[in-house]
C-alpha cells in the first residue's frame, strides 16, 4: 500500500454540474460518443468502464450483459446509480485502478475515457488492465494528446515551456498529464496490448467555434476528421482501440471479484461483506446499497 501512486480524488466533487451540465460541452460529449461507437464492439458479455465517474457514457453499453462502472469516487458512483435506477446490468464498484478488485481474464471489453490524464503511473495501470482483460477482447482508450495544435502554436510562440514533440508525459497541473501518442503506444505494447485503429477527436474544441457554429455541424465535421489520424495526430483527444493480450488467463465461470490486496478470488457477499478467504490476508470489503467498496478494507 505504501508505494501506491497518488490518486486524483473526486470524492464529493461537483464534476457533473461544474464540467458537463449546462457548460456548453455538447460538442465534446457527442464527438466522444461517435468515436466510442466506431471502436467499441456493440455487444458482449462483460464490460468495465475504468474511471466511469457519474456514468455519463453508461447508455453506450446497453448491448452488454454485465457492465461494471468502476471509479475511485463513491459519490460519483452514487450519482450514476441514481440516474440508472435499478437496471440489473450495472454494477457500481469503488476502488483504485492500481489495485483492481477483479479476477484475472474477466472482461471482454474495457473502456477508459477522460481519465488517463490522472494516471501518475501509466505502466502500473496498464499492467492491472492487462491482467483483468479476457484474451480475445478489446480495450478502448482515450488520452489527452500533448502533441495537439494549440500546444504546438503556443510552443512556437514561446508561450509554453514544454515541447509537444518529445515523448515523455507532461504534468501541466498537479496530477493532470498530457501524453504523446508514440509514448502511449509503447506503454500499451509493453503491457502486451496491440494498439490498432486510432481516431483523432475534438479538433474543434475552441470556444469561439462552439459559440459560432451549431453543435450538430461541429460533430459532423469532427466525425469526418476523426479518420485523419494517418496524416498525424494533432487533436487534443485521441482514441485508440487495443486488442487484449492474446495469451493469459480466462476467468473461471462464477469468479468475479478478487481481493485487491492479494488477488485471491472472493466468495459471494455475506451480510454486506466480502471476506478474503486467504488466511494470510483476511481483508473484508463493504457492500452497501448496491455499491461494492474496495477503497479501503473494513477489517
Ligand atoms: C475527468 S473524470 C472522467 C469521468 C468519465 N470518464 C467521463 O468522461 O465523464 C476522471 C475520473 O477518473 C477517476 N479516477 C481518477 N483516479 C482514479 C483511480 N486511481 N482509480 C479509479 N478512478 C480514478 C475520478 O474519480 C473521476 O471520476
Amino acid at each position: 500500500m505504501t508505494d501506491m501512486p497518488p490518486v486524483c480524488d473526486y470524492e464529493g466533487s461537483d464534476y457533473r454540474t461544474r464540467f458537463w451540465e449546462g457548460q456548453q460541452r455538447g460538442y465534446e460529449d457527442q464527438a466522444e460518443r461517435v468515436a466510442l461507437r466506431r471502436l467499441l464492439p456493440p455487444s458482449g458479455h462483460t464490460l468495465i468502464e475504468i474511471g466511469a465517474g457519474f456514468g455519463r457514457l453508461a447508455d453506450e453499453y446497453l448491448g452488454y450483459e454485465t457492465v461494471v462502472l468502476f471509479d475511485y469516487s463513491r459519490s460519483l458512483l452514487r450519482e450514476a446509480q441514481a440516474a440508472l435506477g435499478d437496471d440489473p446490468r450495472f454494477l457500481y464498484v469503488a476502488g483504485n485502478w492500481y489495485q483492481m478488485p477483479f479476477v484475472s481474464g474477466l472482461f471482454d471489453a474495457m473502456v477508459q475515457i477522460r481519465t488517463l490524464h490522472h494516471a501518475a503511473d501509466v505502466p502500473a495501470l496498464f499492467a492491472q488492465l492487462a491482467r483483468i482483460a479476457r484474451p480475445g477482447g478489446q480495450y478502448v482508450l482515450e488520452f489527452a494528446n500533448k502533441q495537439n495544435l494549440k500546444a504546438m502554436v503556443r510552443y512556437g510562440l514561446r508561450r509554453q515551456s514544454w515541447s509537444p514533440f518529445t515523448p515523455e508525459p507532461v504534468e501541466f497541473v498537479e496530477l493532470n498529464f498530457d501524453f504523446h501518442p508514440r509514448w502511449i503506444r509503447q506503454q500499451l505494447q509493453q503491457a502486451r496490448f496491440s494498439p490498432g485503429r486510432t481516431l483523432t477527436v475534438s479538433y474543434f474544441r475552441v470556444g469561439a467555434l462552439k459559440r459560432l457554429l451549431p453543435t450538430g455541424l461541429l460533430v459532423g465535421l469532427d466525425s469526418v476528421v476523426q479518420y485523419s489520424s494517418w496524416l498525424g495526430q494533432f487533436s487534443p483527444s485521441v482514441f485508440v482501440l487495443n486488442a487484449h493480450p492474446v495469451t493469459g488467463e480466462t476467468a473461471v465461470s462464477g469468479h468475479f471479484f478478487a481481493c485487491p490486496t492479494c488477488q485471491t478470488p472472493l466468495p459471494d457477499a455475506d451480510n454486506g461483506r466480502l471476506t478474503c478467504p486467504n488466511p494470510a490476508c483476511g481483508h473484508q470489503w463493504r457492500v452497501e446499497n448496491g455499491l461494492y467498496d474496495f477503497k479501503e478494507p473494513i477489517l
